[in-house]
């Protein structure tokens, strides 16, 4: 692989649910890219603390943040504007499927509302309080939000987790005309399969399994990794991508609907 280039130089950024998968992917990517700092929030504890540690605790630290708790998401970056001075960047990344398959018929109503309270509510809070620090800060930011191939097409099952996705975009969709005044962008990636550990538990297969089986839902040949994902936000992150807002990024390989 060539020299990665700086794209994120001196820049502060927050990534929710960054203490796994596509999160983890993206902490170490913005670190490549040169950010100055990356908080990791997120509810594993040991994991985030490792995925610090590993980073280097110069530039990366870890807080425990229950996104689904609003003033759990002010303090976390609050924190972080006091340690750092400023936020550049929010990836509002943190999302859960329910245990159930949640067909229509069967649709369970506890299971769906702990899946918005992370994944809509929990996001629309990351993009609120980000998009207040960096309106105080005066500072150009850019929000990501994570919403999935999900977020626009049905599905035969995870009716509650479809239909948080599509939430996503149109929070993301809003918050972008609200903000695009302040000079803030808000920008989604919609991934397809990647084989990250929500995905292994909730399938119960190895990565490798995994990855077998999503390899024939791609036009592209070849498997989609988180790595995928964390380069289509660093550019959304970066000022590479300066006048794009509103707009949501597949990172599919081409997702065969079906
Ligand atoms: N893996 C895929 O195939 C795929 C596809 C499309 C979209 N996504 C989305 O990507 C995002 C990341 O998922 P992933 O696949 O990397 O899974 P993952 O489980 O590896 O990572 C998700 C992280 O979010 C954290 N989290 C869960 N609830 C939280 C809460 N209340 N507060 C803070 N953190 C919380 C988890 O602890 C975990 O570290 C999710 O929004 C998911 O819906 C994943």
């Amino acid at each position: 692989m060539g020299e990665i280039s700086k794209k994120l130089q001196g820049k502060v950024a927050i990534i929710t649910g960054g203490a796994s998968g596509i999160g983890e992917a993206t902490a170490r990517h913005f670190i490549n890219h040169a950010a100055r700092a990356v908080v990791i929030a997120d509810v594993q504890d040991e994991k985030g603390h490792e995925l610090a540690e590993s980073i280097g605790l110069d530039r990366c630290v870890y807080m425990n943040c229950d996104v689904s708790k609003e003033g759990q998401i002010k303090t976390l970056v609050e924190t972080t504007v006091k340690k750092y001075g400023q936020l550049d960047i929010m990836f509002c990344n943190a999302g859960i499927i329910s245990k159930a398959e949640q067909t229509i018929l069967d649709f369970d109503q506890t299971q769906y509302e702990k899946v918005f309270s992370v994944n809509v509510l929990g996001t629309a809070a990351s993009v609120k309080h980000a998009a207040r620090a960096m309106v105080e800060g005066k500072v150009k930011g850019s929000i990501i939000c994570t919403a999935s191939v999900s977020a626009s097409m049905g599905s035969l099952q995870y009716t509650d987790y479809t239909m948080s996705k599509h939430a996503v975009v149109g929070l993301m969709k809003s918050a972008s005309k609200q903000l695009g005044g302040y000079g803030i962008r808000v920008n989604s990636v919609s991934p397809g399969g990647v084989a990250t550990p929500m995905v292994c538990e909730k399938t119960g297969m190895e990565a490798e399994e995994v990855e077998r089986t999503f390899e024939s839902s791609y036009y592209l040949n070849g498997v989609l990794k988180a790595k995928h994902v964390a380069d289509a936000v660093v550019f959304l992150a970066s000022d590479e991508s300066e006048f794009i807002t509103g707009h949501n990024l597949a990172v599919d390989g081409g997702y065969k609907q079906s």
